[in-house]
């Protein structure tokens, strides 16, 4: 359905009549529309094409992916709604690999079901339904406190470079590094944002600029290889993304180009910070070595959309994130404080706090 945006907050995704309606962030800004999702297998789909993005908000999807199955089996026998929720589970979790945020909130659904195991099937989906609604409000919380203490790493007039989105669109609202440079602003602060483009998918060109123009925030659009020049200039005071996965030594897992930026950003001496709630860290992974890079299509690089302008035939790499080592953080802002040039030690020590 085809809406005007509302000049409030962006709301990525809200539970309508017994299906959850995510915007469809692959024609954002050119359309907005919401996409209603009634399935695990539908919300999988859109979790894959891209619809939904982002880590957290892939968490929140997916948790409802699991609560439309279980609503829609809760009147089936107890060996259906079992089978049926044990294939939901496996078909969400191969949608994408990077994000840890997707498999953490599967982690918190299946505990949902397992400890419901001498209840109904409509208390089952509905005590389901319970957890992917609180998963949602407890985003935005932790988005908030993430705001709160990144805002402070910013100075009046900062001029803050992100890469690709982590904003309102990219979680379940606020944002990551959009929400500290949001909470930033609530302050008072006179920040403007320069938006790396983030080739392929555009998601700064497209989602990053278009959530600050709806806020009039002040936002400058680069393309990706314009950020050297910008600093070699002097006009980028601090670097903010988000990440899709942290492992236990700080070595952080983000969009494409993310590393590109890190590296840029040590060179002239700026500082870098990775917005990144707990649930975004995987402690069983020992270093960046490990963790999955999602490869998308080739037709991501050779075009975009309908226009392709690569020659046709020619080999193509599409990997769609890169780590940054943990020594060009400069700190990890978390709902719990920040991290100070992580390190396993550090990180160790954060969780001791949660
Ligand atoms: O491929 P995407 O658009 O899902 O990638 C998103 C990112 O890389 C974000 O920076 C990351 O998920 C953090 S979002 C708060």
């Amino acid at each position: 359905m085809s809406e005007s945006v509302s000049k409030q907050a962006v709301v990525t995704m809200r539970w309508r009549e017994g299906c959850l309606e995510m915007i469809d962030q692959r024609i954002l800004p050119a359309r907005f529309e919401y996409l209603a999702y009634r399935s695990a297998a539908a919300m999988a789909e859109g979790i894959r094409a891209m619809v939904v993005r982002g880590a957290p908000a892939i968490g929140c999807a997916a948790a409802y992916g699991v609560a439309l199955e279980a609503l829609a089996l809760a009147g089936a026998s107890r060996a259906e709604f079992d089978a049926g929720m044990e294939q939901a589970f496996t078909i969400l979790a191969a949608s994408r690999p990077t994000a840890v945020n997707l498999f953490w909130a599967l982690k918190r659904m299946r505990t949902v079901w397992h400890e419901g195991g001498h209840r109904t099937g409509v208390e089952l989906a509905a005590a389901l339904l319970a957890e992917a609604h609180e998963g949602l409000a407890e985003d935005i919380r932790i988005n908030r406190a993430m705001g709160a203490f990144g805002a402070e790493l910013l100075a009046d007039g900062a001029r803050v470079l992100t890469h690709c989105n982590a904003g309102a669109l990219a979680t379940a609202g606020h944002g990551t590094a959009l929400g500290v440079i949001r909470s930033a602003v609530e302050a008072g602060k006179r920040i403007s944002v320069i938006a790396d483009e983030t080739r392929p998918f555009l998601q700064g060109a497209r989602l990053t600029a278009w959530e600050m123009v709806q806020e009039n925030i002040p936002v400058t659009l680069i393309t990706d290889n314009m950020a050297g020049h910008l600093m070699s200039l002097g006009e980028v005071d601090a670097v903010v993304v988000g990440t899709d996965r942290v492992a236990a030594n700080g070595d952080v897992a983000n969009k494409i180009g993310t590393y590109m930026v890190a590296v840029l950003a040590r060179r002239h001496g700026i500082p870098f910070y990775v917005a990144c709630p707990l649930s975004t860290i995987d402690l069983a992974i020992a270093d960046g070595g490990a963790i999955p890079i999602e490869e998308r299509a080739v037709e991501e690089v050779t075009g975009f959309r309908d226009c392709q302008w690569a020659a046709k035939g020619v080999k193509v790499r599409n990997p769609a994130f890169d780590v940054t080592p943990a020594e060009l953080v400069s700190g990890l802002i978390t709902e719990k404080g920040v991290v100070p040039e992580p390190n396993r030690q550090r990180i160790r020590e954060l969780f001791s706090l949660a």
